[in-house]
């Protein structure tokens, strides 16, 4: 069943019915201001870190209910209704939510009177715009009253949840007659303050919410909407709120617009005030200047759509298959650049209270939007490696607002290290720049520690080296890309952390994925050592790398499939040999992706027994049979329910792996089988079963053991999006950007007879034309001129160029 449809002219997701499974969400903001906005108006908002800067209210353990938003109430004779159906949940005569690239557009109608409401962060400035058009489409007058109303946090969202014994006293707003200033904790240590505004003047207001609400009541009965009036109330402690009130007479065909505006500003120290205890607002009159007029907000609305317009020209392919071209064209690229801003800190399944930035989830995701910002992705890289210390291990997350490592989680998730490689050779492939190799980066953040950035890849892969248990692979340490396979964790305590509590030091459980990984990425750190002239350190890599193969393949291999690991006691994980857990997906993908016995066909038998067991109606489970019982010697995969997270759901992250490591066999058929099992626009007819939204992926749906087979969980905020934007571009329609030159490797499916790409590429456009006649041969033109290799040299490229590839 549909909810909405695609409009991929608008490049929007258009939802119908206000009844999704879930609420379905949209992200606007891109340089510090972020809101999160559902179909039915819910979210929050606030500046660079979610939990530290908290702007506006969520309540927690509220999906699917949604309550709390921004809420545009309208009272039209006792009819009480709102644009996006919640919270008052007055049926609609029609609604339409659509989600478009970083905003939402509400286009709603009660007994003939139609709203609009058009709802973005606009590039520039640190405030989020909600404009709102009344339209009177009847033949009498209509008297209507207009409440706008949104909920301060208190800053600290941990905070703003738990300590009420403090929180209800320090609560302090401004108001005049268009705007409520939340000045909370701003007389003390904060130089900043949040304001919600009106271009025109209101008839009331209320910042009080016990007042705006009335005792007893909640956000669908609120007294002040109810009575059409506003109670004038200055909150003083408890919950501070933000609610203006207009009564608006509309004549049959008259329109009214009105501009809602929240906004953040910081004041230097020394200009925090304009006397005492009143705040200086001058910056504040200056942005809400900026936006006070209908003419203007349209203005800076072009500006956002220009640069969506621009970003996604980058990649654009037109293919004979649509859903795949509005997957590729728009919401892939676009949940990568949500994902790069949020990494996983802020959605509605992570509250943005608790993880800061993950090491390697950074890592990763720049693999997904490195193509659109080159520049932002070096500062980004920086940032990230500025964690790590100097024996190559690293910090698992760090703090967006402060960049510092996050000591409470620490490091010894083995794999960490290994992501950074993959992100840097990306960037150079990219940008052809290896001069990002010279950057000055530090240690674990301390000044006089920088040393170029080439040391830290040394060190990650030397760290590798240095850690290895008794078959000569690579010790896992707390986990490795598997936060769930906790192998030196032997935890009995309700409530403890698998991850932290590692308590068993075995200084034996190995892990194949990263030797997998080390295969992979040590062979790329190979490649740029000689192309940087390093050659007798490219083959001292080389080496430890053949050592690492050696080793996989003696006692990585299980027969069919490549096992998952040997645990504390050198017992495998992953085998025949193992009642649950018999085959894991991870390492069938890498092993397969490094060509580890490639000669000896493991790959091709590794992928024929994820075919065979692993794979379900919606994709790759993450491991078979699921744990029926809890294994103390392995850890949080096996305490989730079967069918669920890492105990047996397709974990979506890594089946794009096994898309990529089906192109590298050859198996073209089956990697866009798989790519099409749990790409969400192939789900939108099942999304009563799939629940997430349908232009979005999600971390996990539900196995075949599971009760809810096919239900989706955890949308956006997830390594799906970068690693299937890879699939889709390097794999599938195989525009691989490559050292030396573009590379054009198509693995079609028979279904995709013809795809037209353009790619901007180091600043030059190739408008590649792919012919897929599944000859089994390979011809490549460029400018009509049959050249060698896949491989289109770019130092031979000085403007656009035609590309045809015949396969
Ligand atoms: C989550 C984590 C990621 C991890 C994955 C598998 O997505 O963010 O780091 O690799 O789970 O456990
Ligand atoms: C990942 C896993 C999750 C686990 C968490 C621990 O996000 O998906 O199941 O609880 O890591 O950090």
């Amino acid at each position: 069943m549909k909810f909405g449809f695609f409009d991929d002219a608008k490049n929007e997701y258009v939802i119908t019915d206000y009844n999704t499974p879930l609420p379905w969400i949209n992200y606007y903001g891109q340089d510090g201001f972020f809101s999160l906005m559902s179909n039915t108006c819910g979210g929050y908002s606030f500046y660079k870190d979610a939990k530290l800067r908290r702007i506006t209210r969520f309540r927690y353990n509220n999906v699917p209910r949604d309550y709390g938003g921004r809420y545009y109430y309208i009272n039209d004779n006792g009819t009480i209704w709102n644009p996006g159906f919640l919270p008052v949940k007055t049926k609609l005569d029609s609604y339409k939510c659509r989600h478009g690239l970083g905003y939402s557009i509400f286009e709603s109608e009660k007994n003939g009177l139609k709203c609009e409401l058009l709802c973005f962060v606009p590039l520039k400035d640190l405030c989020e715009i909600n404009q709102l058009t009344l339209t009177n489409n009847t033949k009498e007058t209509k008297n209507i009253t207009l409440h706008g109303v949104i909920e301060w946090c208190l800053w600290n969202a941990v905070d703003d949840q738990t300590n009420f014994q403090r929180n209800w006293n320090i609560g302090e707003v401004e108001v005049d007659d268009t705007t409520i200033y939340h000045k909370t904790e701003y007389r003390e240590r904060r130089n900043h303050y949040a304001f919600f505004h009106t271009n025109v003047k209101h008839d009331g207001f209320d910042s009080d919410l016990d007042t705006f609400l009335g005792l007893y009541n909640s956000w669908v009965d609120a007294t002040a909407v109810q009575n059409k009036k506003s109670f004038n109330s200055i909150a003083s402690g408890w919950a501070p709120i933000a609610s203006h009130m207009f009564n608006i007479t509309l004549k049959p065909g008259e329109e009214k617009t009105i501009v809602f505006q929240l906004g953040y500003v910081e004041n230097p120290d020394e200009e925090k005030f304009e006397k005492l205890h009143v705040i200086n607002k001058k910056r504040a009159y200056e942005l809400q200047e900026k936006y006070d007029s209908k003419e203007k907000v349209m203005k800076a609305f072009k500006e956002l759509n220009n640069k969506w317009t621009n970003l996604l020209s980058t990649l654009h392919v037109k293919s004979d298959n649509d859903k795949f071209d509005r997957m590729v064209n728009i919401w892939n690229q676009y949940q990568c650049m949500v994902t790069f801003n949020m990494s996983r800190s802020a959605s509605y399944y992570e509250s943005g209270t608790g993880r800061g930035m993950g090491f390697r989830d950074s890592c990763q995701d720049l693999l997904g939007f490195l193509h659109l910002i080159p520049e932002k992705s070096r500062e980004r890289i920086k940032d990230i490696a500025s964690i790590q210390f100097e024996d190559g291990s690293t910090y698992h997350q760090y703090q967006p607002l402060t960049k510092r490592g996050n000591a409470d989680i620490g490091g010894g998730f083995n794999d960490d290290p290994l992501w950074l490689i993959a992100a840097v050779s990306q960037y150079i492939k990219e940008t052809g720049d290896y001069t990002i190799l010279n950057d000055p980066t530090p240690f674990n953040n301390k000044e006089g520690s920088e040393k170029p950035l080439i040391d830290h890849l040394r060190a990650s892969l030397n760290f590798i080296i240095t850690h290895k248990g008794p078959h000569g692979l690579p010790l896992i340490g707390r986990a490795d890309w598997n936060d769930c396979l906790n192998l030196n964790c032997f935890s009995k305590t309700p409530g403890e952390s698998f991850q932290t509590a590692s308590n068993f030091e075995s200084g034996k459980a190995e892990s194949v994925f990263i030797a997998g990984m080390f295969v992979l990425y040590g062979k790329e750190f190979a490649t740029i050592l000689k192309n940087i002239g390093l050659d007798q350190e490219s083959a001292n890599i080389l080496k430890e790398v053949k050592d690492v193969e050696e080793a996989t393949i003696r006692y990585g291999w299980d027969g069919n499939w490549f096992i998952r690991a040997y645990d504390a006691f050198s017992n495998k994980v992953g085998s025949k040999e193992c009642e649950d857990g018999q085959i894991f997906v991870e390492p069938q993908g890498f092993c397969t992706m490094a060509r580890i016995g490639e000669d000896l066909g493991f790959g091709k038998k590794a992928l024929d027994s994820v075919e065979k067991i692993l794979t379900n109606d919606y994709g790759v489970e993450i491991l078979h049979p699921c744990y029926k019982e809890y294994h103390i010697e392995l850890g949080e995969v096996s305490s989730y329910p079967m069918g669920y997270k890492e105990n047996g759901s397709v974990f979506c992250h890594n089946n794009p792996w096994i898309v990529i490591a089906n192109t590298v066999v050859g198996n073209n058929e089956r990697a866009f089988d798989v790519y099409k099992r749990n790409c969400p626009a192939y789900l939108e007819e099942v999304s009563e079963i799939h629940k997430t939204e349908p232009y979005i992926y999600s971390q996990t749906i539900a196995g075949r053991n599971a009760k809810n087979y096919g239900e989706a969980k955890n949308s956006w905020l997830t390594g799906t999006a970068s690693w299937t934007m890879y699939a889709a571009s390097q794999a599938i329609l195989g525009i691989k950007p490559d050292y030396d030159g573009l590379m054009i490797d198509p693995h079609l499916p028979k279904e995709i007879k013809h795809a037209s790409v353009e790619r901007i590429f180091r600043g030059v456009k190739y408008n590649i034309t792919i012919n897929n006649n599944a000859t089994g041969t390979y011809q490549m033109l460029v400018d009509g001129k049959v050249i060698n290799g896949k491989v289109i040299p770019f130092e031979k490229i000085q403007k656009d160029v035609n590309v045809v590839v015949n396969i």
